[in-house]
């Protein structure tokens, strides 16, 4: 069951996988861990004047823009072969997972394909296994057991991962997840929808000298907290009323980005000293953001522990090559699913530490 540093051959499977677990409609035809397309449909210009995703904008957009992403991503693959069809059923919002699970179930019988279902989350912590299409820059020599740390717009969690396929949860964010709060404090600022990565750039130019709590400074766990900083954060915007100048939001983007980083690194090397990993995986959208993995990167430096990430930004975003990843490992294992069984899961999660 379990395949640990796999080296894919010609003969890997060709995948189409599609990816709809929030407000992003996704496509991506993969051979074995080689990506040959991977199509991104944003919908956050639609979502932007509600300041969040909007469930039935998203299930309308993505019944909409399916067959057009679908059929792109495999125009862009040259129209393959296929030899199955995956799809994330969850975590995620339910309106838009069963767009995506719907449109999939329908191709997988329509083309007589085996069907498999993916864990969006796998998704994110294997996103550093893709290759180019030629082969190249993905992870080299998997080391195992591996630290895998996911920090996206829903979730932030630490997952042991033995080998492919044995995933334990050692924490998780008992309230807001880390890109949430990035782009709820980025709101306060008027900075837009979503902010998270407006408010990282101006952290770039600013001073951290404003005072906002590390969370969570005396739970010796590994879990995570954002809501307490994001409420810190409120109030001193309510009390202060400080003019938002460029100057003001680049410092406060940058005292609010320092206490992030604090409570993530600190959580990092708690796991890091409790479960001494061979390795450190990198996945979802907040690892888009340079300085945390220059910070991440020194902390690994330390233990001299190899650190991965996807080689492209695209990879690191919700997308559905990452799901075409997970697909390749799932469908060695012959992990398919019947189309009648195919349901969504948006609660769906790694196995909890004991
Ligand atoms: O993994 P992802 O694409 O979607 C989810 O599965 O949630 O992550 C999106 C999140 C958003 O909250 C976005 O603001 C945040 O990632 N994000 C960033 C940056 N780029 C994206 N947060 C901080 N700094 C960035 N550079
Ligand atoms: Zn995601």
């Amino acid at each position: 069951m379990l395949i640990p540093g796999i080296i894919p051959t010609m003969s890997d499977p060709t995948i189409l996988s599609i990816e709809t677990s929030l407000d992003d409609t996704c496509a991506a035809v993969t051979n074995g861990l080689r990506v040959i397309s991977n199509v991104v449909s944003s919908q956050t210009s639609y979502h932007a004047d509600w300041g969040g995703t909007v469930p039935d904008i998203a299930k309308r957009l993505h019944q909409e823009w399916l067959p057009k992403v679908v059929s792109l991503a495999l125009r862009r693959a040259g129209n393959p072969k296929l030899d199955a069809i995956a799809v994330t059923r969850g975590p995620g919002l339910a309106p838009s997972l069963e767009q995506g699970i719907a449109y999939a179930k329908t191709l997988a019988e329509k083309l007589s394909l085996p069907l498999i279902g993916v864990n969006h989350m796998e998704g994110h912590l294997l996103s550093s296994y893709a290759q180019t299409k030629n082969g190249t820059r993905g992870l080299p020599t998997p080391l195992y057991p591996a630290l895998g740390f996911l920090i996206s717009g829903g979730h932030t969690e630490l997952v042991l991962m033995r080998a492919i396929g044995d995933y334990q949860l050692l924490g998780v964010t008992l309230d807001d997840a880390a890109g949430e709060a990035y782009d709820k404090v980025a709101r306060m600022l008027l900075l837009g929808y979503p902010g998270g990565p407006i408010l990282a750039e101006m952290a770039k130019s600013g001073t951290p000298k404003i005072h906002l709590p590390e969370p969570m400074t005396t739970r010796p766990d590994l879990n995570f907290s954002f809501s307490g900083l994001k409420t810190a954060a409120r109030q001193y915007l309510e009390r202060e009323k400080p003019e938002l100048t460029k100057e003001f939001i680049q410092d406060f983007a940058a005292s609010f980005q320092s206490a992030v980083f604090k409570h993530l690194m600190k959580r990092l090397r708690r796991a890091i000293d409790l479960y001494s990993p061979q390795m450190l995986l990198l996945g979802g959208g907040v690892v888009s953001n340079t300085e945390l993995r220059t910070t991440t990167r020194n902390l690994a430096k330390e233990y001299a522990l190899p650190i991965h990430y996807a080689y492209n930004k695209k990879l690191i975003t919700d997308n559905a090559a990452m799901i075409g990843v997970a697909a390749y490992y799932q469908y060695l294992r012959k992990d398919f699913i019947d189309p009648s069984a195919l349901d969504r899961l948006p609660n769906l999660n790694f196995s909890p530490i004991d």
